[in-house]
């Protein structure tokens, strides 16, 4: 006898991929890291266990936005999840006013993040510079982290505008020797830019006749990273920038955060992206608002 209809249709829902599904999940810590920025840390092992650095969620503030957010560490046994946000505007000021046990929803981890080149016949240690400005420490500190478990060698610049300001900078102090501080005050480390502090590192490698960086990983504003596109060509520098761009879907469908006539996408074919590939896009020009009109940089 046939099955009667109703025996062969699944009521189930269908499942979206966790791209699109927000895991809703409680705060399990928040700390107030500088004046101006908060990390909070949640549960959510799927992202945890397959995260890599540069990586990025979609922060979904129940009632309010839903809006991207670097991972700034993880931990894969645990299955937990950090990230810093820095309050701007609407969705961050609502989130900074969340505590422990509120309910935040989180999807990902999305994007392409940072690669660190595998070159043939050349084992670890290699050494990698990363540079971070401001709020683009998130991605950097976990970077670190990760190229550290690897044994490579990593020289960190952290700049920002004064002191107070400096994000991570006791985490990134007791991961690595090399801690290049700049701020714009001359309150902490040497007054300048991230990029000045970047290229006191270059040089003092070349006057000491000792290999290049095998790699640079670089977040923070846009004016800072095309600094470092600019040194990066002079010292013959492989280098990769984290970008934000106005991110709707975060997954590629919406093509609000494309970059150029091809249509790179930054959450997709990005956030981070090999300098090299940074020539005739919007990068350093040009970014749309939420509403889709072009601003200039
Ligand atoms: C891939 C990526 C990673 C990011 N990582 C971090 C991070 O680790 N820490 C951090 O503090 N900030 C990060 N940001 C920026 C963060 O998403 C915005 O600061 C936040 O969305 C501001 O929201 P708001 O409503 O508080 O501010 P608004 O007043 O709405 O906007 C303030 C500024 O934030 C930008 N912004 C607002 N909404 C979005 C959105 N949906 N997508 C992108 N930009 C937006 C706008 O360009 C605007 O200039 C990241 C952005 C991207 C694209
Ligand atoms: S945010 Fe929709 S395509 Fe990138």
């Amino acid at each position: 006898m046939a099955p009667r209809r109703e025996e062969r249709i699944s009521l189930a829902a269908p499942v979206a991929p966790p791209t699109l599904r927000h895991h809703v999940t409680p705060i399990l810590e928040v700390s107030k890291e500088t004046p101006k920025i908060k990390a909070f840390v949640l549960s959510a092992p799927a992202i945890a266990r397959t995260a890599t650095p540069g990586q990025f969620m979609m922060v979904w503030i129940p009632g309010v936005d839903e809006i991207p957010m670097s991972i700034a560490a993880v931990e894969p046994d645990e299955g937990h999840v950090e990230f810093a946000a820095a309050l701007v505007g609407e969705a961050t000021r609502h989130l900074h006013k969340t505590k422990r046990g509120d309910l935040l929803g989180l999807r990902g981890p999305l994007g392409k993040g940072f690669e660190l080149p595998i070159s043939e016949g050349k084992p670890p240690p290699q050494s990698l510079l990363v540079v971070a400005g401001g709020c683009g420490a998130p991605p950097i500190l976990f970077a670190t982290d990760s190229a550290l478990h690897g044994d490579w060698e990593v020289d960190v610049v952290l700049g920002a505008t004064t002191e107070s300001e400096l994000l991570y900078r006791r985490r990134f102090n007791c991961l690595t020797h090399t801690l290049v501080l700049t701020t714009d005050d001359g309150t902490a480390g040497t007054q300048g830019t991230a990029v000045q502090g970047a290229e006191v590192l270059l040089k003092q490698r070349r006057a000491a006749g000792a290999e290049g960086y095998a790699a640079c990983f670089a977040c923070g504003p846009e004016p800072m990273l095309k600094g470092l596109v600019k040194l990066a060509k002079k010292y013959e520098l492989p280098l990769q920038v984290s970008l934000e761009r106005y991110m709707k879907c975060g997954v590629g469908i919406c093509g609000h955060c494309i970059i150029d006539i091809k249509g790179s996408r930054v959450c997709t074919e990005g956030p981070v992206f090999p300098a090299s590939q940074l020539y005739n896009t919007d990068f350093g020009k040009s970014t749309l608002d939420a509403t889709g009109r072009r601003q200039r940089l």
